[in-house]
């Protein structure tokens, strides 16, 4: 029998958090509205707020457990990707991103994960979990697991066709953690290589601007839409 992969939920604190403050709000809310909750006009405001911090939550999980792929998988068939292209992802967590390029490349292709497996950014994140994933998949393409910091990356310059990384670069704090990633992605790729940088969208602006110091000039960016939400556009 196929063994179901497991991918964790990202960021998990937070749709808890939305999810457990909208339930209680929409308790209070009810409770107003029954009249139990006595001298309190705000009952229908109440549960509109409630309502919404669940959906908040709801649509954190969608895009942690369904939208982030749908993405990648949209991403990559717009590539005519070489199926012996070298590829990097960094903060790979559990090897969504992997797993969805390795459809792409042959044995002679590889995929080198990197990570530091911090759970507050994904839940039961480990090199264990992830080394399991690519195990149950059976994959042709070769693939490695690395333990290292994106903002130093333990390989020489010039390696890889494609480094992609996936709603893992806004973790890095502060701006200046996060331009050495992009400074290490644009060090370790090929001169004609290609980074595919999927994250949320608030930081849009500081990666471009990062990318273009660097020496990027071909840069496209595009929305992800709904499967791209967390807690809302
Ligand atoms: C939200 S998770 C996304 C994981 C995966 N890319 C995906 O889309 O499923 C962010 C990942 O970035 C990793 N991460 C955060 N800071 C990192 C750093 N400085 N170096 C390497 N990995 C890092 C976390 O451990 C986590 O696995």
């Amino acid at each position: 029998m196929k063994e179901k992969l497991k991918y964790g939920v990202d960021a998990p604190s937070v749709p808890i958090l939305y999810i457990g403050v909208g339930l209680i709000v929409l308790i209070v809310g009810i409770l107003a509205l029954a009249g139990v909750i006595t001298h309190y006009n705000g009952a229908g405001w109440t549960l509109a707020y409630g309502i919404f911090m669940i959906a908040g939550g709801l649509t954190f999980i969608h895009t942690s457990l369904r939208g982030k792929f749908v993405i990648w998988k949209n991403l990559l068939s717009g590539f005519k990707i070489k199926r012996n292209s070298k590829v990097i992802d960094l903060g790979c967590g559990h090897g969504a991103v992997m797993l969805e390029m390795a459809k792409h490349l042959d044995q002679n292709g590889k995929i080198t994960g990197v990570d530091l497996w911090r759970s507050q950014d994904q839940s039961n994140n480990s090199v264990d979990a992830t080394k399991k994933n690519l195990v149950a998949a059976n994959l042709s393409v070769p693939t490695e697991l690395v333990t290292a910091d994106m903002r130093d990356l333990p390989f020489k310059a010039s390696q890889f066709d494609y480094a992609v990384t996936s709603f893992a670069v806004h973790n890095i704090k502060p701006r200046a953690d996060r331009e050495k990633a992009l400074a290490e992605a644009y060090r370790v790729l090929k001169k004609d290589g290609k980074l595919l940088l999927v994250d949320t969208g608030s930081k849009h602006k500081e990666y471009i601007q990062k990318l273009q110091e660097l020496g990027m000039h071909d840069i496209t960016m595009n929305q992800a839409g709904f499967n791209g939400w967390w807690s809302g556009p």
